[in-house]
């Protein structure tokens, strides 16, 4: 008998938002990863909110009970009151479509005790995804120094390595809302991948697609196209059409294996806590590229700068359907 796969899995740690959401139940809708928490962070709203909002997303997903999950910080590291993104996520972070109290309950342990506890008990076997500011992972960090051993990888969602920022001319959002915490994370020594704007912005999804999602007979697809409306409206001022960027959701392919980037280097990356006009930036070393190298000695941060550009049509596909088994 050949032996079936293991399933991958997965630690999500994100700020439940739209685009969080709609990762959620990308990775959700996927037989062969195995979530096995979701912790959540203030950001795009607050880390109790985007708890809430987790807890929704299980229901929508008929999966109440079967992922724990824990509330993490509501400050940054340094304990700052964060500005929240209510204005791109709708005042409860999911465009304002509200399901009234979710059915699961909340794990009585912090999002940083949780993660240090679920990789603990899995060591070598559990991936962190994190798509919200990295402050849960950078308090796991100083709670356990031996966690970058203990897991077989991270991938970020945040950054901006050659593209303009998304908060700042030079930030993007999960690193400007916790700078200090982004860069504990990244000099981290793990197998880091950072999806980065670079790569996102060019991952756009139409209002067809939306409105096919809409007209699907797929309850956790009507979800997303009704959360992704007001998401859909804030896109509009920056790609001049309604649309969305995939945000969240292309890391968690990329995560998961789905998607194998077009472009991206290995390098060292660190990020400006300084209070300046680039506080929040991210610093890759990308000078190699002009003489083709792709890979720093002793990088241990892949920097995905460019997807192939279609990835859209999967999530429809994946939120829609499900999974089609290969072959
Ligand atoms: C990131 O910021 C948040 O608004 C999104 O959820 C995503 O994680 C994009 O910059
Ligand atoms: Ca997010």
């Amino acid at each position: 008998m050949p032996e079936t796969p293991a399933k991958k899995a997965i630690l999500m740690d994100c700020d439940t938002g739209v685009d969080d959401a709609v990762a959620l139940l990308y990775l959700l809708a996927d037989p062969d990863v195995d979530l096995v928490a979701v912790t959540t962070v203030f950001g795009n709203v607050g880390a109790a909110t985007a708890a809430r909002n987790t807890l929704s997303v299980l229901d929508v997903a008929g999966r109440t009970g079967e992922v724990p999950v824990a509330k993490g910080s509501e400050r940054t590291l340094i304990g700052i009151e964060p500005e929240l993104a209510t204005d791109v996520h709708g005042g409860n972070g999911l465009g304002g479509v509200d399901l009234g109290e979710p059915a699961g309950a909340l794990s009585p342990k912090s999002a940083p005790e949780l993660i240090v506890d679920t990789v603990r008990r899995r060591p070598g076997e559990v991936h962190l995804l994190a798509t919200g500011p990295f402050t849960n992972l950078a308090v796991a960090l100083r709670l356990e120094p031996e966690l970058p051993a203990l897991v077989s990888g991270v991938t970020l969602m945040g950054g901006a390595a050659m593209a303009p920022g998304n908060i700042t001319p030079a930030a993007e959002a999960n690193v400007w809302h916790d700078p200090e915490a982004a860069h504990a994370v990244l000099c981290a020594p793990w197998p880091l991948t950072l999806v980065a704007l670079d790569a996102t912005m060019g991952e756009v999804m139409s209002e067809a697609q939306r409105l096919e999602m809409a007209a699907s007979a797929s309850p956790v697809a009507q979800f997303a196209a009704r959360v992704l409306d007001h998401y859909f409206e804030f896109y509009r001022s920056i790609y001049g059409e309604k649309s969305c960027a995939c945000h969240d959701v292309l890391a968690a392919a990329i995560a998961v294996g789905d998607i194998v980037p077009k472009r991206s280097m290995t390098v060292t990356a660190t990020v400006d806590t300084g209070f300046g006009p680039s506080r929040g930036a991210t610093v890759c070393d990308l000078r190699g590229m002009y003489k083709g190298e792709l890979s720093q000695a002793g990088a241990n941060c892949t920097v995905v700068l460019e997807t192939a550009g279609d990835f859209s049509a999967t999530v429809v596909e994946r939120l829609i359907h499900g999974k089609r088994s290969a072959g």
